[in-house]
């Protein structure tokens, strides 16, 4: 039997109630068997500053960097801020892009799903993501898209998700990234 592909889930969002973060937490309880999600926290990287890529770098960015690199692909949800990616996702996906050449994330194998209260799901954030990772090769799922909008009404009190087709949604979702892992993961 094959171990099931370890995940790393990165949340754009540092808000306790994040919307992000509750969609993370339910689907890795409806994710496949193969797939074994589990979020890291990118709230506490430094800000990049190239001045700090040394033999040494801020212990937070190794560990990080690490975490990325024995991940076997990894997925992103983001918010929309401004119609494009909170500094906090992108300050990780910096981090994780460094140094020049050898970074953690350059060409992983990831998805993105953005979330918003909003009736167009964060689609200006999602294509901002997609745009930087392309410059790293990661090889992003490109469909189904996900753009989950209206998610102050998503979930449960329990934090499942409460609107069937949105749980449907996200199961072929997931079970596409599976195949895509499968076909690209490396
Ligand atoms: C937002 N929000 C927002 N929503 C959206 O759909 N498009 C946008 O461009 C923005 N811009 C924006 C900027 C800033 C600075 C903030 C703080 C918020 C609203 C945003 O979608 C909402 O706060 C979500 O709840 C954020 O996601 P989490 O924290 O719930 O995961």
């Amino acid at each position: 039997m094959t171990s099931a592909t370890s995940v790393a889930v990165l949340v754009g969002s540092l808000r306790a109630g994040s919307f992000n973060r509750q969609l993370a937490q339910a689907l890795a309880a409806i994710a496949p068997p193969s797939l074994k999600l589990e979020i890291v926290e990118i709230g506490d990287l430094p800000f990049y500053n190239q001045d700090l890529e040394t033999d040494s770098p801020p212990p937070a960015w190794t560990t990080f960097r690490q975490r990325l690199a024995s991940a076997g692909a990894v997925l992103f949800l983001t918010p929309e801020y401004n119609r494009s990616v909170p500094a906090v996702l992108k300050n990780a996906v910096d981090v994780g892009s460094r140094p020049y050449g050898r970074g953690a994330l350059n060409n992983k194998v990831a998805a993105v799903i953005s979330v918003s209260p909003g009736a167009i799901g964060g689609f200006g954030a999602n294509h901002h993501l997609r745009q930087s990772l392309a410059a790293l090769g990661v090889a992003v799922l490109p469909a189904p898209e996900a753009y989950i909008g209206g998610a102050d009404k998503l979930f449960a009190d329990d934090g499942s998700l409460a609107v069937p087709a949105t749980r449907e949604f996200l199961q072929k979702f997931l079970a596409a990234f599976e195949q895509w892992i499968a076909r690209h993961g490396r």
